[in-house]
């Protein structure tokens, strides 16, 4: 019998700072102990091409790149992740675990930038094959505290205003609004292993995951 955990598909998403990587590393280090095949990929980048776009995407020097330039890099760099390693492990039975996805272009791009969303999905859905996460765990944060959170170097991202980090934050709300059985949302309001009790929960529901190990059978 095929698992129900077989070629599932988690994102993480979330404004600045809001512990999108610190949860996904904890879900990683989790679903790894219970011997469950998984992947943690992170966007933009993962493989050496992404990578190499997030290096354009990211530089402070680059103040001229146009808002659609901005958005296809990011898809190109989606696009080459999907095909190059999403995909095939997803075939294999993987877990994988995305730390960011299509819904950070529709938040940053889309609501934050004002490039229009319905043509984002409509790119997003070339660059990814249709592939979707079946789960989006979406921290929310304070933006100014999340923004507090981040590096002391920021990148070109970053270094926006906080009226365009909070436009990306009511871009997140609606985007789970849309689709609240897909995207749940996680207030940050707690420590680092508070949240993971929400957050597994979550996983533990989606991947069909026992709350209780089976007992041992006596003979
Ligand atoms: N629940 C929490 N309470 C307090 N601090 C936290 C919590 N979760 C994460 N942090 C800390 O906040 C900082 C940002 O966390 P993290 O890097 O996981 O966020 P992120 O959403 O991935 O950020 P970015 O948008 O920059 O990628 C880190 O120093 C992390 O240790
Ligand atoms: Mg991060």
């Amino acid at each position: 019998m095929i698992s129900k955990r077989s070629g599932q598909f988690i994102s993480f998403e979330g404004s600045e700072g809001s512990g999108k990587s610190t949860q996904a590393g904890m879900v990683h280090d989790y679903l790894k102990k219970k011997n469950i095949p998984v992947m943690l990929l992170r966007e933009p980048g993962g493989v050496k091409i992404s990578e190499a776009i997030r290096g354009l995407l990211l530089d402070v020097k680059n103040t001229d790149m146009t808002k659609e330039s901005e958005t296809l890099l990011y898809m190109a760099s989606r696009a080459q992740l999907v095909e190059e390693v999403l995909k095939p492990a997803l075939k294999k039975g993987t877990v994988v675990l995305c730390d960011r996805f299509l819904d950070s272009t529709i938040a940053y791009q889309g609501y934050g930038n004002g490039v229009n969303v319905e043509a984002i999905k409509k790119i997003g859905a070339f660059a990814t094959q249709g592939i979707a996460p079946g789960l989006t765990l979406l921290f929310d944060i304070d933006t100014e505290k999340g923004l507090s959170r981040t590096n002391a170097v920021k990148d070109r991202i970053e270094l926006r205003s906080l009226d365009y980090h909070k436009k990306v934050r009511k871009g997140y709300l609606a985007i789970a609004k849309k689709e609240p059985k897909r995207v749940r949302v996680i207030k940050v309001n707690q420590g680092k292993e508070e949240i993971f009790e929400i957050v597994r929960k979550h996983v533990d529901e989606f991947l069909g995951i026992p709350k209780y190990p089976a007992p041992i059978r006596c003979p």
